[in-house]
């Protein structure tokens, strides 16, 4: 079936959703993003990820292309033209369309593009686990921000992917900030450790979402940070994002993580977010 795209103001087949080639989010990679997962017909969590919107937008000063309500209609007429129950939603606030200058326009108008796409929700490929290399962390200050400029994460990801790896952990101070496309945690000495919020990494929504889930279950965690070496001699590790929520990861660089299989405690965070995700009966 054909995928249907929202462009300021405008649903269209995929191949006639198009932007200006004087749009700030392509000359200038001027713009915020979200992922959203839609899963049985809902968008998980998508409080949290219009809150994130918000802080992102607000971050570089970038006008909100229409209200929270009628943002919300957008999504939800997207979801419903698209006849998907499970997918993954992409939508991008740019500064809009102005002749090519890097200070900002004088009267920004925001763009705005939604997008949908079929997507498999807990993949049983993804549950035995994924190896993850490190590389230094090339990217700005400000990681927090999710923004449309995302080259270093780009050749991240393609670094692990010509490593035959699933994911890229970097690495920035000494310190394991996050993945490529995902936060990282580790488990040493029973307690499960992941980096603290800064402007280092994302504040990934399934990474809050994951810290309240083990709150309410007396999982403890630990925002601190962690050395690429903690990893190798961790008992286990994983990795989070809304699209793939919570994975495990057996092994680094060629190494085996604990005993190269997916722990105890990340199996129980694993059933835990997917019990969020669909209900303790689904
Ligand atoms: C750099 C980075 N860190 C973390 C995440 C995870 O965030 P979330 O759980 O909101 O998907 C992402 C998601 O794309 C990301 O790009």
């Amino acid at each position: 079936m054909a995928r249907v795209a929202y462009v300021d103001g405008r649903y269209s087949d995929l191949p006639g959703a198009v932007v200006s080639v004087e749009d700030r989010g392509l000359q200038f990679a001027d713009s915020v993003y979200e992922v959203i997962a839609l899963v049985a017909g809902r968008l998980v969590d998508l409080d949290q990820h219009l809150a994130r919107l918000v802080r992102s937008r607000r971050g570089l000063g970038l006008p909100a292309p229409m209200t929270d309500a009628g943002l919300r209609v957008v999504l939800r007429e997207v979801v419903r033209r698209n006849r998907l129950r499970d997918g993954l939603l992409y939508l991008q606030v740019t500064r809009g369309q102005a002749p090519r200058n890097h200070a900002f326009p004088a009267e920004p108008r925001a763009s705005l593009m939604v997008t949908l796409r079929s997507w498999t929700p807990f993949p049983s490929s993804l549950a035995s686990g994924v190896a993850v290399v490190s590389c230094n962390d090339l990217r700005w200050q400000r990681c927090d921000l999710k923004t449309t400029g995302l080259l270093p994460n780009v050749l991240a990801k393609q670094r692990a992917q010509e490593a035959g790896a699933f994911e890229c952990w970097m690495v920035k101070g000494g310190v394991v900030t996050e993945g490529a496309s995902s936060n990282a945690w580790i488990v040493r000495d029973g307690s499960v450790h992941t980096h603290p919020l800064s402007h280092d990494v994302l504040g990934g929504i399934t990474r809050e979402v994951l810290l309240e889930l083990a709150a309410a279950n007396d999982i403890e965690i630990l925002e601190e940070p962690f050395h690429p070496t903690d990893v190798r001699s961790a008992e286990e590790a994983f990795l989070t994002s809304t699209s793939s929520f919570v994975v495990p990861v057996i092994s680094i660089d060629g190494n085996e993580i604990g005993d190269g299989i997916p722990g105890p405690v990340t199996r129980r965070l694993r059933e835990l977010y997917r019990d969020h995700v669909y209900g303790p009966t689904g």
